[in-house]
């Protein structure tokens, strides 16, 4: 039976070696990503794949030099306030992972319009992890667990590991699929908890170049796995 591919996820890297080949400031290489991103959410929406995560930003970014990350900021608001209207139109949802507190008011309010202007979509659903890590996000789940005990709304034995996705930033399906671009091979703190059975692929392409016949090659890739989960293969099962 070909393999479920409801959830695929990217951490983009790379657009600050882009534009520095091409003698370019880093910030170039963001804008050219924010429109390589958009072409990836169009098609995966047309692919009737439900969900894509994709790390905007990570805590952790806030490290980057303040003309580096006023600049991302600036971007992500132009793209959710303008740009990703291209998304609107094909009828994709937009929400965010992350932490809001510590981000610009003027950029909570532009996160704030799109995911209410696009929360009757029902097309795929674009998660965008902004100010994110995937242990604060485990640790808010924790959290808000905690508020659903004390409040008597659930019980100690109440909670598993498939009930815990209720209670993170968002209710998402595990991912099927990771992609990382840019040639490092390392989670760097991403949806840890989403991505405990997926099928990772690191590549060498810089974010900016990814493509969509790039990720239609990942895809068939993918379909030819064999995910057991634990268990074993169908084809061993029968031949034991
Ligand atoms: C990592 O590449 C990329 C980022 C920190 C930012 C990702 C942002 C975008 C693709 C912009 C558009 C996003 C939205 C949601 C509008 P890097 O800068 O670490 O690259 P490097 O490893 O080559 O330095």
């Amino acid at each position: 039976m070909k393999n479920n591919l409801k959830h695929i996820a990217i951490i983009m890297d790379g657009n600050g070696r882009w534009a520095q080949k091409r003698g370019m400031s880093r910030s170039m290489g963001h804008k050219k990503g924010a429109s390589t991103l958009e072409k990836l959410a169009v098609h995966i929406n047309d692919l009737n794949i439900e969900y894509l995560s994709v790390y905007a930003f990570s805590t952790d970014n806030f490290k980057r030099s303040k003309e580096e990350v006023d600049y991302l900021m600036n971007l992500f608001i132009e793209m959710f306030n303008k740009k990703f209207k291209k998304l609107q139109l094909k009828g994709i949802k937009v929400v965010f992972s992350g932490d809001k507190n510590g981000l610009r008011d003027d950029v909570v309010n532009s996160m704030d319009n799109i995911t209410k202007e696009t929360e009757n979509n029902n097309g795929s659903v674009l998660n965008i992890c902004l100010n994110y890590g995937s242990q604060e996000e485990i640790i808010r789940a924790a959290n808000r667990y905690h508020n659903d005990l004390i409040n008597n709304k659930v019980s100690i034995n109440d909670i598993n590991r498939d009930n815990f996705y209720k209670y993170m930033d968002n209710d998402l399906p595990p991912i099927d699929l990771l992609i990382r671009t840019g040639g490092e091979k390392r989670l760097s703190n991403f949806m840890l908890y989403q991505l405990t059975y997926a099928e990772i692929f690191f590549i060498d392409t810089l974010f900016p170049d990814f493509t969509t016949k790039k990720l239609d090659k990942i895809i068939d890739n993918f379909y030819l796995k064999d995910r057991r989960f634990g268990g074993i293969s169908n084809e061993k099962k029968t031949n034991s």
